[in-house]
């Protein structure tokens, strides 16, 4: 199985530390590890004797490419599609998809994993894999289900069908990519859906099959775009033209809400896509009060809240539930509640670009 790492977007719900020059999955965590190394040993793991393909911006090539060979990769093992500009996840899967028809052969699954997730247990999610792995040899485009925990919109929704026979897999019956906040708490009141974890599995043909049906302007301008490439080359340099004539969708709303070959193995591996300062947050150990602090930080009276200063030391008076993160040219301070909101504040900035 060839595991596809997608690399892309800079995580701007981070800010200040995920930025355009230094993303979300080059972030380091608690550990001292980050999201892209702990993604590439994840990869290594189910790997066996395939190559790993990480298709990401030709901007974090070297930075990604060093990380895994201090990992042990060698030139074989890992492989790259480097993209001129993003185009969200449809096309970046597409042209994998063809990368590995040409490179490995169209029967070949393939496993797609985001390079910003953090997954705890390791063998569970080997085990989910593998049985994402037989449906995908049965022509399924195989999810992942996480058991949702609150009515979260930046998700997609799953709703279970029913069982397939003799895996530990189920039909999709609907799939709906982030739902309004009405429609996420029905469906988390209702029992019966998953969130989409965004990891898939399937072959590179069910895949290009699926592309051809529900999103063929996607995979023309992909094909095309193929055909323009020196697909030899190391690394695969997609070419600025026509790769910025691919229409910019996810995979999502491309394919998974429109396929009625999906399927949906419930996986239960301590999946995050640490999409927050709250999430991050979590990470860390907290003292009596609920503070967390990674770096120099005096708490005075303070409740709940989480400091990051890696340069300066930081001092909080009388504070509840707060994020302060400090990056040395710029200071970030949040309610906790509203960690998801902080994606405004680069928005903001580049207006004012
Ligand atoms: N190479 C490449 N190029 N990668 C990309 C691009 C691109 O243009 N755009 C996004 N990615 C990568 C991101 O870096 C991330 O690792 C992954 O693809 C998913 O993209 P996100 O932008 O993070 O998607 P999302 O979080 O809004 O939604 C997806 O993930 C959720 C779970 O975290 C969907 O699959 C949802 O259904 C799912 O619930
Ligand atoms: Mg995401």
């Amino acid at each position: 199985m060839v595991p596809l790492i997608l690399s892309g977007g800079a995580g701007t719900r981070l800010w200040p530390v995920s930025r355009r020059a230094h993303p979300k999955p080059f972030m380091q965590l608690a550990d001292g590890q980050s999201l892209a190394e702990k993604t590439w040993l994840r990869a290594r793991s189910v790997a066996g004797d395939a190559p790993i393909l990480t298709v990401t911006s030709r901007d974090y090539y070297f930075y990604t490419r060093d990380l895994y060979e201090k990992l042990g990769a060698g030139p074989d093992q890992s492989r790259f599609l480097l993209e001129p500009m993003g185009r969200n996840t449809a096309p970046a899967i597409a042209l994998a998809a063809l990368w590995v028809r040409d490179h490995v052969g169209p029967g070949a699954s393939m496993l797609v994993m985001p390079a910003d997730h953090l997954i705890r247990d390791t063998a569970a999610f080997e085990e989910a894999v593998r049985a994402a792995h037989e449906l995908a040899g049965q022509g399924q485009l195989a999810t992942f289900g996480m058991h949702p925990t609150h009515p979260e919109t930046g998700f997609g929704y799953i709703r279970q069908g029913p069982a397939i026979e003799g895996t530990q897999g189920y039909q999709v019956d609907a799939f709906v990519e982030k739902p309004d906040l009405d429609t996420a708490k029905a469906y988390l009141a209702s029992g019966d859906y998953f969130w989409n974890s965004g990891m898939f599995c399937f072959t590179a043909e069910v895949l290009l099959a699926a592309m051809a049906e529900h999103a063929p302007e996607v995979l023309a301008a992909a094909e095309v775009t193929w055909q323009a490439t020196a697909t030899e080359a190391t690394p695969v340099e997609l070419p600025a033209e026509p790769f910025s004539r691919c229409p910019s969708i996810s995979i999502d709303y491309a394919v998974m809400e429109n396929a009625g070959n999906a399927a949906v193995v419930p996986g239960d591996f301590g999946w995050s896509d640490i999409g927050s300062w709250k999430a991050i947050s979590e990470l860390y150990q907290s003292d009596d009060a609920g503070n967390r602090v990674r770096g120099k930080a005096v708490l005075v009276d303070s409740r709940g809240c989480f400091v990051q200063g890696d340069q300066r030391l930081v001092a909080a008076v009388g504070l509840e539930d707060v994020v302060i993160v400090d990056t040395g040219d710029a200071v970030l301070v949040a309610h906790r509640d509203q960690a998801q909101d902080v994606g405004q504040v680069v928005r903001q900035l580049t207006e004012l670009e």
